[in-house]
Formats: C-alpha cells, sequence, structure tokens
C-alpha cells in the first residue's frame, strides 16, 4: 500500500485552539496544527485525513470508519488527541477496541504535570503509544510514530 492513510482526531474544545488558554495549549490554531500535520504525513508518505468534532458520537463513528478501513489496508491508524473525553469516556476506549484501531493517544499538554482529574486515561490501555506535553509538535511525533508502527506491523 503505497500511500496509506493518517487520520488525525481531535475531540471537543480543540476548535478554539489558539485563543483558548494560550499558556497552556500555546497560539497555534487548529488549521495550523492541520497544516503541520499534512507536513507530517507527506514526510513520509501518507495522506491526510484531519477531523475534530465536539461530539462524541461523531468520534466514535469516525473511529469505526478508520478501523475499517486499517482492516481494509488503506490506512495507517490515526493519531487521536480525544480532549476532556479522555478522562470520561468509556464508549471511546470501547470503540478503539472494538474497532481494533491502531491509534495513537496525543495531548498538547503534559496532563500528567496537571490536575488530578487529567492523570487518568480511558484511551491509554488500547493505544499503541501515547505523547503528551510537547505542544502541538506533538503532533508530528505522533504522525511520526504511528508511520514507524505500520511499517513495523
Ligand atoms: C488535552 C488535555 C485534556 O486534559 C484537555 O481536556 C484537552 C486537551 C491536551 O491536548 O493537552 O481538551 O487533550
Amino acid at each position: 500500500m503505497p500511500h496509506p492513510t493518517i487520520l488525525v482526531l481531535n475531540g471537543p474544545n480543540l476548535n478554539l485552539l489558539g485563543s483558548r488558554e494560550p499558556g497552556v495549549y500555546g497560539a497555534r490554531t487548529l488549521a495550523d496544527v492541520e497544516r503541520l500535520c499534512r507536513d507530517a504525513c507527506e514526510a513520509h508518505g501518507c495522506v491526510l485525513d484531519f477531523r475534530q468534532s465536539n461530539h462524541e458520537g461523531v468520534l466514535i463513528d469516525a473511529i469505526h470508519e478508520a478501523g475499517a478501513a486499517q482492516a481494509a489496508g488503506t490506512l495507517a491508524g490515526a493519531v487521536i488527541n480525544a480532549g476532556a473525553y479522555t478522562h470520561t469516556s468509556l464508549a471511546l476506549h470501547d470503540a478503539i477496541k472494538g474497532a481494533q484501531l491502531r491509534a495513537v493517544e496525543l495531548h498538547i499538554s503534559n496532563v500528567h504535570a496537571r490536575e488530578a482529574f487529567r492523570h487518568h486515561s480511558h484511551i491509554s490501555p488500547v493505544a499503541a503509544g501515547v505523547i503528551a506535553g510537547f505542544g502541538v509538535a506533538g503532533y508530528t511525533l505522533a504522525i511520526t510514530g504511528l508511520a514507524l508502527l505500520f511499517l513495523a506491523a
């Protein structure tokens, strides 16, 4: 498969990047992040599918779709920043597990250095890897990691 897709899936409130708590999340917008992800995907010979939703069910549908595409050999996997759903959503955990999706969990901030309620993740047990605390550069790292995992599979 010469040009597999990489899904970058962003959850609630990430549409506010750039204006939302810039001291925590930085000044770059979601459109900036999309450009950065596109460059990283191109560098690895992959095609980017970049999405954001504030709705849990929409994220779940995207994960099911991605699992099917991965099984069909057209998708390398997904980078998922589930936002606060990371800490609350059993449904996202079940979706990743059920769809057998190769997922890298991504956080812009170092969630472990923040409030205690951000220390637990429902995504981590079903993720292939986790990246947190590198700012939006973490998206590039996560895409690189996912591409390496895909090549090694
Ligand atoms: C986040 C961290 C979460 O705790 C928070 O709810 C977010 C963003 C991050 O990228 O650092 O919305 O996932």
